[in-house]
């Protein structure tokens, strides 16, 4: 495996620790190497110390990611394995010489010859990285060998540019070599949407627009921009989000059950439900899509300062922190359940869920009692925090009266399961590793996702907003995303 970016952040925060886990579960073979490739000049054995520290750091710590214990002899094995080549990804010569150091890695280590490129380095670097390795030789296939490439977020900034990469990757590489990462897919419990729908006859049948009044989908975060200020003023949250994390949840929620779970028959629902997302027209895009950026707050119980305020960040910015919107499926399953997505930094709680709300029971049964009103159903699948599955209903409050209350059976995965301190990364290193492309964006549901929020960023490009910063950090997020559901006689549920 070898990683473009062996320096920088994701490695040492995500990419690593994940190694780290699959060596811990046994799940890296005994010839598995890892070679790290960045501009910085440095040796191998500096290159392990960096990760050394990163990785103490975590142990008994409440982040991202964090170790119980570390196991030395765990990372001994996995650091034993690693090798570092300083080199300049626009240089033919690194991988030239990258070239030589795996085949010199196949012979003394005995490896399969089987390559992975991570591409952990910045998206201008992904076209031109996929044509060099090309140029080098490294992506040719032969025998039983595969090579196979990672490529992450973002992927393209629009739907033109989304395109453009995937045509120039594509001319080096096949589409069952390019694994497109969206972390999400790596979160168990994103995973488990599948099983609960298709693994579970109860729930099946009352998942369309019979039973189903409308979906909500959050990620409110409650971390600001922090110092990805120059990344973020050309994203917003918009392309940060939602053409990718919110759009997976959209898609494993609404999809139709797929023949199996071959990657190609899972990705296909998913590509035809996102496909099946009415476009917004330049009206609608403005008055169903709401944006938000954040002002001066308290979150957490600390003072922050506002969007305009944070490094890098121009002080009459119009980039959006907070994005809502509502889109409908124009399906048989779907017409008329509209699914309302929020997400936001600097919020008031974190908090990621999708939840479903069921068609409210009439009423003329209670009239006459204390009821003033029914409880509607819902069912709130929990992405994290608190990661589990719960189900509102209406039950009696003890009494001689008939009141109702609200009542919660609640699945939390902790309670079940032994949850170890994971990135979500392992999975997606490992299924890439196997050929497993399941969990992985195929090129035609990345343009269809971008093709449903084109509109949006058209619409929102012509027509710069005027009340930027509109929500207080640490809120709910601006008042017109409440506008937004109030218009349809709906609210959201408040962020804890
Ligand atoms: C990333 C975005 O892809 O996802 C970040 O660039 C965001 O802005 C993050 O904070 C959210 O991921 P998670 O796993 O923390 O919910």
């Amino acid at each position: 495996m070898v990683i473009f970016g062996a320096a920088g952040d994701l490695t040492k925060r995500l990419v690593v620790p994940a190694l780290y886990n699959l060596a811990n579960n046994h799940r890296l073979s005994e010839q598995f190497r890892l070679v790290g490739v960045d501009l910085a000049d440095m040796s191998a054995e500096q290159w392990r110390a960096h990760l050394t520290d990163a990785m103490k750091g975590y142990v008994g710590k409440d982040g991202e990611f964090h170790l119980d214990e570390f196991v030395q002899t765990t990372w001994q094995w996995l650091t034993e394995k690693m090798s570092y080549l300083p080199g300049d990804l626009s240089n033919p010569d690194t991988y030239r010489r990258l070239d030589q150091h795996l085949a010199g890695l196949d012979k003394t280590a005995g490896t399969a010859g089987n390559r992975l490129f991570y591409l952990a380095v910045a998206d201008r670097f992904f076209g031109p990285a996929v044509a060099a390795l090309g140029a080098a030789g490294l992506t040719a296939e032969s025998g039983r060998q595969w090579r196979h490439v990672i490529i992450e977020k973002p992927f393209g900034h629009d739907l033109a540019s989304a395109k453009a990469l995937n045509a120039e990757i594509l001319k080096t590489l096949r589409e069952r070599q390019i694994y497109r990462i969206d972390h999400f897919l790596g979160k168990e419990t994103v995973q488990n949407i599948m099983v609960l729908r298709f693994a579970n006859g109860l729930f099946e049948p009352l998942w369309n627009r019979q039973q189903i009044d409308h979906v909500q989908i959050t990620a409110a975060e409650t971390v600001g921009v922090e110092q990805r200020g120059k990344f973020y003023e050309k994203a917003g949250a918009l392309r940060d989000m939602v053409p990718n994390h919110l759009f997976q949840l959209l898609s494993m929620t609404a999809m139709e059950p797929p023949l199996s779970f071959d990657a190609d028959a899972v990705r296909a629902k998913k590509t035809e439900i996102i496909q099946a997302i009415k476009l917004l027209d330049p009206d609608e895009a403005l008055k169903d899509a709401v944006r938000g950026q954040y002002g001066t707050g308290r979150v957490l119980d600390e003072e922050v300062r506002s969007y305009r305020q944070e490094p890098n960040v121009a002080p009459n910015s119009t980039t959006e922190t907070y994005v809502a919107c509502k889109l409908t499926i124009d399906n048989w399953r779907w017409a008329g359940v509209p699914f309302y997505l929020r997400t936001g930094k600097y919020l008031k709680s974190r908090s990621t869920e999708i939840a479903i709300r069921f068609h409210q029971a009439p009423y003329a049964l209670f009239r006459g009692t204390d009821v003033e009103r029914m409880h509607p159903n819902w069912m709130i699948l929990r992405i994290q925090p608190d990661e589990g599955i719960a189900l509102e209903f209406a039950a009696k409050y003890p009494g001689p009266t008939v009141r109702l209350d609200t009542v919660s059976m609640n699945f939390a995965y902790k309670s079940y399961f032994n949850v170890e301190g994971s990135t979500g990364y392992e999975t997606l290193i490992y299924d890439c590793m196997i050929g497993d492309a399941t969990l992985f964006q195929r090129a035609d549901t990345v343009e269809a996702s971008w093709q449903v929020a084109q509109p949006i960023l058209d619409a929102w490009a012509n027509n710069p907003p005027r009340d930027f910063p509109n929500y207080a950090a640490g809120s709910d997020g601006p008042a017109a995303a409440d506008e937004l559901l109030a218009r349809d006689g709906r609210a959201w549920r408040p962020l804890a």
